[in-house]
């Protein structure tokens, strides 16, 4: 399977006969120990949680399972996964999972109406599929997202078998608001026109691992990978590490040749794996978010113990995945352009109306704010399937042309293939495979794959209150 995965990984981004050195030093074979088979019951169902970061309170989050949350499912590469939803749900809550990132058969990506229909309460559905990449992943629930992961209802999806060398560490840190008064212990409103027309709705109570700027103990100067999740439905971070030598070593779940990070945009649904050397015993290491003014710390981490290495710095690479080279010379070129919608000009410009215009009268008939080619999923909902954007050809090498117009950052994510990305008129990149790519405003990127997972795929942006008042569309492949 995977002799040449190295070189293939190679040319998807140079479309030359030459590798870069970052194939080179990427681990040539893929080792498929796995051979069980994992059953694992999801019960969707409201339970009322107390995460540290609720100061106290308690919350009717949704959650897969009782006790910690989230989920977080494991499997060793090659395993094969029996997850059997359960909806219990309240009574107005069809359900699905989608495996965020996952190349699967169609039929088991989990959006209602087009590949499956929705879970309805009292009801289940089993997915079973096998994973053909390590890494870390994410599954989240794809009816009423905004209200339903909004809520929690999401759990973590890490497949081993991408180390080539033993970390001293291996810890998941998830990203993600809650949408809280915490003076009220309530919920506040997911979904809001002035959110969804503009850059979301962000949350109040930010955490990782559920808690606020928790204290995270690490072996001193030990190599740790630090698997970091972004599943908050709106926020657009961008990552530092203070304190410590930090490497990226895998974007979305994907290997990269390792490179230095200095900050990292993390968009919803992004997923960064990071090597570092933690700093030596009692020092403080810290991880920032710098995408405001004022920086935010969001967790801090403590070196105890004796020290556990002292050569350079210098992590391995993971495993490369055997991903299709898409051929860029014969590629099909398709333009797929990102918009805001008349509704979202209209409020903006009640926004800016100092006379006040009240926003509700524009706006409340209207929740289609953005538009892919110049049209908007019909619904908030997936009931009233539109035509699809295209029709690819089952095995032939596509490169999308993805092209933001508007002046608000999009995270553009694509259902069942993982891509190249190519190149941007806006931001320096490495050479890396991703399923979503964070457009900045007035970005236009490119990005490659071939088409070679049959059926009805989704194309959406992950702000949730973006695909769900318009920025949502699907392809086919046949
Ligand atoms: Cu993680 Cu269609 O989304
Ligand atoms: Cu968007």
């Amino acid at each position: 399977v995977a002799a040449a995965a190295g070189a293939t990984v190679a040319r998807a981004f140079e479309g030359a006969n030459e590798p870069p050195a970052y194939a080179q030093r990427l681990g040539l074979a893929v080792s498929m120990d796995g051979d069980k088979t994992i059953a694992v019951p999801l019960i969707a169902a409201e339970r009322p949680t107390s995460l540290p970061c609720f100061a106290g309170r308690s919350l009717p989050l949704w959650t897969f399972a009782d006790g910690a949350w989230p989920s977080v499912i494991r499997l060793d590469l090659g395993d094969r996964l029996e997850a059997t939803l359960d909806n219990r749900l309240p009574d107005d809550q069809s359900t699905s999972i989608h495996w965020h990132g996952i190349r699967l058969p169609n039929d088991q990506d989990g959006v209602p109406y087009l590949v499956q229909p929705p879970v309805q309460p009292g009801e289940s559905f089993r997915y079973v599929f096998t994973p053909p990449d390590a890494g870390t992943y994410f599954f989240h629930t794809h009816c009423n997202t905004v209200e339903q992961l909004g809520r929690g209802l999401e759990g973590i999806l890490i497949i081993d078998g991408d180390t080539t060398e033993p970390y001293d560490a291996d810890m998941i840190l998830l990203l993600r608001d809650w949408m809280i008064d915490l003076d009220a212990g309530e919920f506040m409103p997911f979904y809001t026109l002035r959110g969804a027309g503009r850059a979301g709705t962000y949350g109040r109570v930010r955490s990782v691992n559920g808690a606020i700027n928790p204290e995270i103990p690490l072996p001193s100067a030990g190599d740790c990978r630090l698997r970091l999740i972004n599943s908050d439905p709106t926020r657009i971070m961008q990552i530092a590490i203070d304190g410590a030598d930090a490497a990226v070593i895998a974007i979305d779940g994907i290997a990269v040749q390792p490179f230095a990070l200095s900050v990292a945009y993390m968009g919803p649904a992004t997923r960064i794996d990071l090597a570092v050397r933690a700093p030596g015993e009692g020092r403080m290491a810290r991880l920032i978010d710098r995408a405001s003014d004022t920086p935010v710390e969001l967790a801090h981490f403590v070196a105890s113990g004796s020290a556990r290495r002292t050569s350079a710095f210098d992590p391995a690479p993971l495993r490369a995945s055997c991903i299709p080279n898409p051929d860029l010379n014969n590629a099909v070129r398709l333009r797929f352009v990102f918009n805001a919608g008349e509704a979202a000009q209209l409020l903006a410009a009640a926004l800016d109306d100092a006379t006040g215009t009240t926003l509700g009268s524009l706006c409340l008939s209207q929740r289609i704010f953005w538009t892919i080619n110049g049209r908007a999923w019909p619904e908030r909902d997936h009931s009233r399937l539109p035509p699809p954007l295209a029709v690819l050809k089952r095995g032939h090498s596509y490169v999308f042309e993805l092209e933001n117009k508007s002046s608000f950052m999009h995270p553009i994510h694509i259902h069942g293939h993982t891509f190249s990305f190519i190149r941007s008129n806006k931001q320096r990149r490495p050479a890396h495979h991703t399923d979503t790519l964070l457009l900045l405003p007035q970005e236009n990127a490119e990005v490659a794959f071939v088409a070679d997972n049959p059926g009805v795929w989704m194309l959406h942006c992950h702000v949730i209150e973006h695909q769900e008042s318009g920025m949502m569309g699907y392809f086919g492949v046949v």
